[in-house]
Parts: structure tokens; C-alpha cells; sequence
């Protein structure tokens, strides 16, 4: 057995030294360490050895076998970094080729229309209130003053989802929302996707957004709202844009009105407005009275303004689009104009 120790060896040093490839270098690691390999034979061979003689051929086998392994890993670490560099040499990198353009997105002009109105109001001291668009008619109509039998109601402009349930027509169901829950002052906007059973047009749509507005305080009056809305328009149509109140009726608001302002062919309507109606705080006022804390919404001692825009409408007249569909097409070439 030593002397084939002493064989195999040898022809695995010799053999070793010829290798050029990751492949012969395994075929040689199986032809020894392998199921059927010499290094495992002998191995077993081992076991017709007696006692003493058995250690002895039993360490110079495993002597060998971790020589073997160690020149194996050595010699396969030279041949892959010779292959690696190989590689490298050969492969070449043809600058020639144009790149791959990579596109930019845009903020949607409507989002763009949007932040712009929630900052302007921001820096007036309004912040931000949220509800959901899945609402129940108490807080998209009856709170809000809207008779029992108002059209509104009617299946034709809302979608009902069942029961009580509806999507909200208007983002107004947020003032009710926030004023149950946090007492005067209030100083808000609410933005949000609002829903009617519309027919698509170039003025249409049965998803639309709205920035609602809510400023409610002990000595709130109508100069006030005619300040902000004027320093609205300043700030989104510029300062020479002229303004108009013209009288109008909502359920919520009394007196009401809607804003115009001057375009090239005559007045646009922007927005629709109101000093906030008693009956909506007296609503609200029962909410605190039922939850048993004091009422902080007294119609004889609070007061209040309210307004609604449509952000896709600000955003048409803002950019003098005339088609409200361009909006949701999401034409690359139409968005890629509002690039911000
Ligand atoms: N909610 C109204 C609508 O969707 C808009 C509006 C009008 C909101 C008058 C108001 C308001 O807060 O005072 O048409």
C-alpha cells in the first residue's frame, strides 16, 4: 500500500502540472476523491489492515489526500483567475452603441393644479383635512342642510354603493367631519376625488377632484372670505385678475355665491361659496351635545365661510386646456408638456 501511496503521488504532482483547464482539473479530483477514486479505494482498502499497521497507512493516507486537496484548491484558484482575465481581454465594450434614453416622469399636471392651490392656502394659515370618499348620506347631504327630496339626492347625479352608503359628490363632507371632532378656530382645505353619475365630455367626467375650503371662528364675516378668495386668485391667475360674487344658492351656505373671474372671452366660474348656513352648526353642535361635551358651535356665536373648487377646472383654465379628457388619457405627449 505505500508504494501505491507513493505512485499516486507522484502521477497527481505530474498529472498536476499539465493541467490547463477548470474541467481536467476536476476529472483529476474525481479519478482520486470521487466515489470510485484511488484515494477513496485505499481508504477502504484500510479496513483488511490489522490494528498498529492500519493507523500507520491509515494518517499517510489522509496525509496524501489533504495534500491533494489543498494543491487542487491552489491550482483551481490560478485557473479561474487565468480564465477571469481571459474574459476580460476578449470581451470589448463598442462605445459606438447609442444609449438607452431614460424618461423622466412628470408630477400629473392635475397634482401640479392641486399643490398649487393647497399652498396658497397653506400660507394663509389653512391646513390640510382628509375623509373618505366612500361616505354615508348623512355627512354628504343631510348634515350638510340638503332637503330630503333635493335633486341632488336623485340617482341620476349620485352612486349610491348600498344602504346608506354613497361615493361623496363633494369633498364639503369634510367640513362636517372636522367640525365634529375639533372646535373653532378652523382653518382647513380638503382635497379629494369626488364622484357623480356623469356622462365623459369635454367638461365631464364621473371622477373629478375638489379643494374644499372651511374658515370657521367667533367673528368670521363675509369681507373675510372676499380677502382670501381675492388673494387666492392673485396668486394662481395673477394680480390683475378680476373677480365677481355673483349670488347663487347652495343648501349649505347662506348668503351663497359663486366666484368669476375675467377670461379672454368674458367671465369663468370658479368656485362656489357661502357664509356657512346656522343649520350646518347647529348639526354639528348636536354631535358634541350627543357625545355629552359642551357645544362649542353656538350659530349665535360663531360664524363661517366655505368654498369649493374643481382642481380640473382651475387646471384647464390655468393652462388653457379645453378638453377636461386630455387629463386621464395620459398622453406621454400632452403630460410631457407640464414637466416639472
Ligand atoms: N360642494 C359644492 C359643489 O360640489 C361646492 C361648494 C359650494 C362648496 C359652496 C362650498 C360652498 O363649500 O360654500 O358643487
Amino acid at each position: 500500500m505505500n508504494e501505491q501511496i507513493q505512485e499516486i503521488k507522484k502521477s497527481f504532482s505530474s498529472g498536476l502540472s499539465r493541467v490547463k483547464s477548470l474541467e481536467a482539473l476536476q476529472k483529476i479530483r474525481v479519478s482520486l476523491l470521487g466515489k470510485k477514486g484511488k484515494i477513496t479505494l485505499l481508504l477502504k482498502k484500510l479496513t483488511t489492515l490489522d490494528g498498529s499497521k492500519r493507523k500507520e497507512v491509515g494518517k499517510k493516507i489522509n496525509d496524501l489526500k489533504s495534500h491533494i486537496e489543498n494543491k487542487l484548491l491552489e491550482k483551481e484558484n490560478i485557473l479561474k483567475e487565468k480564465e477571469s482575465k481571459k474574459a476580460l481581454s476578449e470581451s470589448t465594450i463598442d462605445i459606438t452603441l447609442p444609449g438607452r434614453p431614460q424618461n423622466v416622469g412628470t408630477i400629473h399636471p392635475l397634482t401640479q393644479t392641486e399643490k398649487m392651490i393647497i399652498d396658497v392656502f397653506q400660507s394663509m394659515g389653512f391646513s390640510v383635512a382628509e375623509g373618505p370618499e366612500v361616505e354615508t348620506d348623512y355627512y354628504n347631504f343631510e348634515a350638510l342642510n340638503f332637503p330630503r327630496d333635493h335633486p341632488a339626492r336623485d340617482m341620476q347625479d349620485t352612486f349610491f354603493v348600498e344602504g346608506d352608503l354613497l361615493l361623496r359628490t363633494h369633498t364639503s363632507t369634510v367640513q362636517i367631519r372636522t367640525m365634529e371632532q375639533k372646535a373653532p378656530p378652523i382653518r382647513i382645505v380638503s382635497p379629494g376625488k369626488v364622484y357623480r353619475c356623469d356622462d365623459i365630455d369635454a367638461t365631464h367626467s364621473p371622477i373629478f377632484h375638489q379643494v374644499e375650503g372651511l374658515c370657521v371662528g367667533p367673528d368670521i364675516h363675509f369681507q373675510h372670505f372676499k380677502g382670501t378668495v381675492e388673494a387666492f386668485i392673485a396668486n394662481i391667475f395673477g394680480k390683475d385678475t378680476k373677480v365677481r360674487f355673483r349670488p347663487s344658492f347652495f343648501p349649505f351656505t347662506e348668503p351663497s355665491a359663486e366666484v368669476d373671474i375675467m377670461g379672454p372671452d368674458g367671465w369663468l366660474e370658479i368656485m362656489g361659496c357661502g357664509m356657512v348656513d346656522p343649520n350646518v352648526f347647529e348639526n354639528v353642535g348636536k354631535k358634541w351635545k350627543d357625545r355629552g361635551e359642551e357645544n362649542p358651535y353656538d350659530p349665535d356665536k360663531i360664524s363661517g365661510f366655505a368654498f369649493g373648487m374643481g382642481v380640473e377646472r382651475i387646471a384647464m383654465l390655468l393652462h388653457q386646456v379645453n378638453d377636461m379628457r386630455l387629463f386621464y388619457e395620459n398622453d406621454i405627449r400632452f403630460l410631457k408638456q407640464f414637466g416639472k
